[in-house]
């Protein structure tokens, strides 16, 4: 089977109903997002960022994933698919998808502020005072901006072994993680799913843009690919 490399942004949970921040000013849900996705915002303000957590995490069990989470599942009958998602939702997951790499955390998990493999799955609400075994603070285990992106690396090697990529949803503004697109071998055809695209079919070789929201994007994909 062809392997099959999809990266995702916020756009692809739009339909879902979960705000991306670039369509917004630049404010995610009215934030500045220094001040919510941050490690000196939540310095600053600890109680304001874990309370911004905890409402996306009660949004994110509200919401169910889209046509478009779908029908990258439905991709995994005809290639090995392999998803590296800047998105900290679970929707790819809830979806089916087999193979998923969160390359900024997961809102559904937490990590002690003392020792960052110690991560611990959370569905409630995080306060000042929940505590990890060794008594420190847990934090939200999300890869804020200005922080190390530890699964940078694997994502380098999946995407270097891409016989297709596939981008969906990103503004491609967000780095390491818009750089993926530099490493794919020569003449690997890419496709960039996005109804304000910030790449130009010129900027790269065999890149096709489909300007669309990401379900009818996708579907367009499975035509392109006969799956
Ligand atoms: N769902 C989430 O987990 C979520 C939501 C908001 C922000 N974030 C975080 O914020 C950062 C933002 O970077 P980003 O590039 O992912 O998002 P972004 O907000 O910078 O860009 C969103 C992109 O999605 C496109 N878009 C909007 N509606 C769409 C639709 N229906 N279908 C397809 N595309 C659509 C926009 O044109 C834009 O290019 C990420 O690192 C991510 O961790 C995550």
């Amino acid at each position: 089977m062809k392997k099959l490399v999809v990266l995702t942004g916020a756009g692809i949970s739009a339909e879902s109903g979960i705000n991306t921040f670039r369509d917004t000013a630049g404010l995610w849900e009215g934030h500045d997002v220094q001040e919510v996705a941050s490690a000196q915002g939540y310095l600053a303000n600890p109680e304001l960022v874990l309370d911004f957590y905890n409402k996306r995490r009660k949004q994110l069990l509200e919401v169910s994933p889209n046509k478009a989470h779908f029908n990258l599942t439905h991709l995994e009958t005809f290639f090995k698919v392999e998803i590296i998602t800047q998105n900290v939702d679970d929707l790819h997951e809830r979806a089916g998808s087999s193979n998923v790499t969160h390359l900024h955390g997961e809102l559904l998990k937490v990590r002690s502020t003392l020792d960052e493999k110690n991560v611990l799955d959370w569905r409630k609400d995080l306060l000042l005072g929940d505590l990890c075994k060794k008594r420190a603070q847990l934090r939200p285990h999300i890869v804020w901006f200005g922080e190390a992106v530890p699964l940078f690396e694997k994502a380098i090697k999946i995407t270097q072994n891409a016989d297709i990529l596939v981008i969906i949803g990103t503004s491609m503004q967000v780095y390491p993680a818009a750089s993926l697109i530099n490493y794919v071998k020569p003449n690997t055809p890419i496709y960039f799913i996005d109804p304000k695209p910030t790449v130009s079919e010129s900027a790269f070789q065999h890149l096709t843009i489909l300007k669309e929201i990401a379900s009818s994007g996708t579907e367009t994909l499975l035509r392109y690919l006969k799956a």
